[in-house]
């Protein structure tokens, strides 16, 4: 290991969807692949060293104290709660797409130096389906059951009541909550990692895996997409006590795929992918995934970036710019006129294709570049400057939300790739936003996920805290939570589980 400073339950029939989709109110079950892709008739020349973190593990465990190798700070005391996929065959059947495995909770339980490690899957229809009927019942991101269960000509997605919610957490309200691209969140109890049931109330049939929340002015802001003709499009919600206004509705006859947005002091700030999907496609087109209704339109069309006055409401500007595919939102700031906006940019939709299952478990998969790009945003002349900031990969990238979120910041964290021949993430990296270095973290076999920044209690510097991340140690066949040093990035701590944990997205720390 080494620090490097460097450049780099209840299906809905056909009917009640066609119907409700009429009406405007099914919800897609978004999370994704075609029936028939089983780990084993996958079709690759050789098996990924970091397969096994695509591989199933059905087993829910609770280990109270995992051995811990280093010294783990004092003041770190809470628990990190992760969201993945964690099972990817159902029976006979089997995933297509990363993102479209059952969803697992897992937490990692922290005091005096001391590491706790529970997992449970999330109680979602889908689950209830593997459990109770041994098959995949309804729709994820990338996978379609209506090849299978039906022989019809239309593919509107097949609904869950309680979402696949594999994607993110998200703490609010006094509240925990599991989220895919459905705008349904799942409660769950962050002690116990019992699934407590849906948040009601959308509109929408796809909405953000990461809303924001403001601190300071406990305002909640998310989006949701409407695909129920004649009215399809983004509604931009704001949620304060309980109560939800909209901000602004973006009419779009073709809705873009987005997953992150960016908020400022003043606005709230999509960028508009032209991945874009005709919602007439779900009724009239052959049964096919969620996500293979969208297209990229990057030759004909430019993306968008439009921002919205986020206390008046409406559309303050709507700039084109050359496009490009983003699922991250890094950060953004406002600096005089300008809005600073910094995003994970890859150079089109290929990523999605790159993370099929089939994909990645081949030892020569590639993953598509992404670098960190910075749009400067000229609101009062309708320009957008783009630029990158840093040679170095980073997705899933994180920050001191609650120091920079919405606030002029030095670093950046996330995964990345040491170069185009690491077939999957093998790295950690720390961006100095201000100067496009960067800091690594790797080692020989490991593979980490999202690195989560948490504030020591006695900071004075933004990076004053530690980094944890859940790393695969494909040689050892486990995973461990890895505990960096958030100034140097050097490795502080680890505490190994007995068995490894499949890759997952998304997670947050909350403090005891
Ligand atoms: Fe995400």
């Amino acid at each position: 290991m080494h620090s490097v400073q460097g450049e780099d339950g209840e299906a809905l029939t056909r009917r009640d969807l066609l119907r409700r989709g009429a009406g405007g109110a099914a919800a897609l079950a978004l999370s994704g692949g075609a029936l028939g892709a089983a780990a084993s008739a996958v079709a690759a020349p050789a098996r990924a060293r970091y397969a096994l973190g695509f591989t199933s593990m059905t087993a829910e465990t609770r280990v109270p104290a995992l051995p811990v190798d280093g010294t783990i700070p004092s003041w770190l005391s809470g628990s990190l709660l992760r969201n993945g996929p964690a099972l990817f065959e159902v029976g006979e059947e089997a995933f297509n797409h990363w993102f479209d495995g059952l969803a697992m909770l897992h937490a990692f339980s922290i005091t005096r130096g001391r590491v706790g490690y529970a997992n449970r899957f999330l109680r979602s229809s889908a689950y209830d389906a593997w459990k109770q009927k041994g098959k995949i019942l309804y729709s994820e991101f990338g996978t379609d059951p209506c090849r299978s269960v039906f022989s019809g000509v239309s593919s509107v997605p097949i609904s869950a009541p309680i979402p696949n919610a594999n994607v993110s957490l998200e703490a609010w309200a006094n509240g925990f909550r599991a989220h895919t691209e459905v705008p349904i969140p799942v409660r769950f109890d962050p002690a116990t990692l019992a699934t407590l049931g849906v948040v009601p109330g959308s509109t929408g049939q796809m909405g953000t895996a990461h809303p924001h929340g403001d601190l300071v002015t406990r305002e909640r802001f998310s989006y949701e997409v409407s695909l129920a003709p004649p009215k399809t499009g983004v509604r931009v919600l704001v949620e304060k006590a309980g109560k939800v206004r909209e901000l602004a509705f973006l009419a779009s006859a073709e809705p873009g795929y987005m997953h992150s947005f960016a908020l400022t002091p003043r606005y709230v700030v999509l960028f508009q992918q032209p991945f874009i999907v005709n919602p007439g496609s779900f009724v009239t087109g052959p049964p096919r995934p969620i996500v293979e209704h969208f297209r990229w339109a990057g030759r004909t069309q430019p993306a968008n970036v439009v921002v919205i006055d986020r206390h008046r409401g409406g559309v303050v500007r709507t700039i084109e710019l050359d496009p490009f595919f983003v699922f991250h939102h890094v950060n953004a700031y406002e600096r005089g006129g300008t809005i600073v906006m910094d995003v994970s940019g890859h150079i089109d939709s290929r990523i999605i294709d790159a993370l099929y299952l089939k994909n990645l478990r081949r030892a020569d998969q590639r993953l598509p570049a992404v670098k960190l790009r910075r749009l400067t945003i000229d609101v009062a002349r309708g320009k957008v400057q783009v630029e990158q900031l840093a040679a170095a990969s980073i997705e899933l990238p994180r920050v001191n939300y609650g120091r920079v979120n919405q606030h002029a910041y030095r670093y950046a964290y996330g995964i990345g790739q040491r170069g185009p021949a690491s077939g999957f993430v093998d790295q950690l990296v720390k961006i100095d936003v201000t100067r496009g270095s960067a800091r690594l973290w790797r080692e020989a076999g490991a593979y980490p996920g999202e690195p989560v920044f948490v504030a020591s209690p006695s900071a004075t510097r933004e990076d004053d805290g530690v980094v944890l991340s859940v790393v695969l140690d494909a040689r050892r066949r486990t995973s461990y939570l890895l505990v960096l040093d958030g100034r140097t990035f050097e490795e502080r701590a680890r505490a190994t589980v007995p068995h490894h944990i499949p890759f997952g997205f998304h997670g947050i720390f909350t403090k005891r």
